[in-house]
């Protein structure tokens, strides 16, 4: 009898150390991570209602760091861009003065010279003009919680009123500017000002970025009750590695070329924004040297 006692109480002594070890384990893990630890695990701990918790907490704990690292990166990416807005409005800004002073120094008396400089102050400022329209208008799209209008929009109509603006841009390269009839594209619902963005921002690319005498071709296609237009240029082409970060706010494959073409790089960043909002997309496809294809698709 003896014996199966003691044989009992060394049981319950055993079950109680190892129950106590595995409580202090978590005990342990909570005090790393609550003094901001937050690669603290316990770690796998058996079963039972202790290894339970561990396993919650180890879940809780992998949460909570994943969503503090994606705090730090959007604070990341809020630096960057009032970093990129004050540089993108420095650069006009500092030549419009530049431009001004010249012209008080006595640039102004000379007659050859002086419109040269009033034009220069008049591109830089319609760049800053252009910059802040964009700026604004990404501004609206994120703050807008609401789904953006939903009336039917004719996108053979709407890309028709987008080719015959930008036509004399196109013109002004030698470039072809086609727009393929749109069979059986039935209309889709949204808001026909932001959709008209969308057109004018991948067709003024198109043409941008496609040498004199290029194509630029718009089409359309149905299928699976999504709309797709496609934007197709001959043009100068997105090397691989760019292709991921291109619809990124400011972001451009080569800055210096984009600039000296008026372009802040929020073009295709406003044209991903509308396309989510309306329950679509942007792809791209594109080689350099060849040209590229943008597709936005829309729900009908
Ligand atoms: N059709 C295209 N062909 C070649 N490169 C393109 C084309 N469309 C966009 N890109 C590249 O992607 C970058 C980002 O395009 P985005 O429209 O956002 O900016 P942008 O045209 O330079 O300036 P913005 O649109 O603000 O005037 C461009 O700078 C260019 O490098
Ligand atoms: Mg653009």
């Amino acid at each position: 009898m003896a014996w199966l006692l003691a044989a009992l109480a060394a049981a319950c002594a055993g079950w109680l150390f190892w129950h106590s070890r595995r409580a202090e384990r978590i005990a342990a893990t909570i005090e790393r991570l609550a003094a901001g630890d937050w690669d603290a695990r316990v770690g796998p701990l058996g079963g039972g209602r202790l290894g339970r918790l561990a396993r919650s907490l180890d879940r809780l704990a992998e949460k909570v760091q994943s969503d503090i690292a994606q705090l730090r990166r959007s604070d990341a990416v809020r630096k960057d861009f009032t970093a990129n807005v004050s540089h993108e409005l420095r650069t006009p800004l500092a030549a419009i003065k530049a431009f001004a002073e010249t012209l008080r120094e006595g640039a102004a008396d000379d007659a050859e010279h002086r419109m040269e400089f009033i034009a220069e102050i008049e591109r830089n400022a319609d760049r800053m003009t252009r910059l802040v329209d964009d700026l604004l208008t990404l501004s609206a799209l994120d703050s807008d919680a609401r789904p953006p209008a939903a009336e039917p929009v004719d996108l053979m109509r709407l890309a028709a009123e987008v080719t015959a603006t930008l036509k004399p841009l196109a013109g002004r390269k030698e470039l072809g500017l086609r727009l393929e009839p749109f069979r059986d594209i039935p209309a889709v619902r949204g808001d026909r000002g932001q959709l008209k963005q969308v057109l004018t921002n991948l067709l003024d690319n198109a043409i941008k970025f496609t040498p004199e005498k290029g194509l630029v071709r718009v089409s359309a296609a149905c299928a699976e009750g999504r709309v797709t237009v496609a934007v197709q240029d001959t043009g100068i082409g997105i090397p691989a590695e760019d292709l991921p970060r291109i619809f990124e706010r400011f972001y451009r494959v080569d800055k210096a070329r984009s600039r000296e073409l008026g372009g802040t790089g929020l073009g295709l960043a406003i044209v991903k924004h509308i396309a989510e909002a309306h329950h679509g997309g942007v792809a791209v496809e594109s080689r350099p040297g060849e040209g590229s294809t943008f597709r936005v698709c829309l729900p009908v």
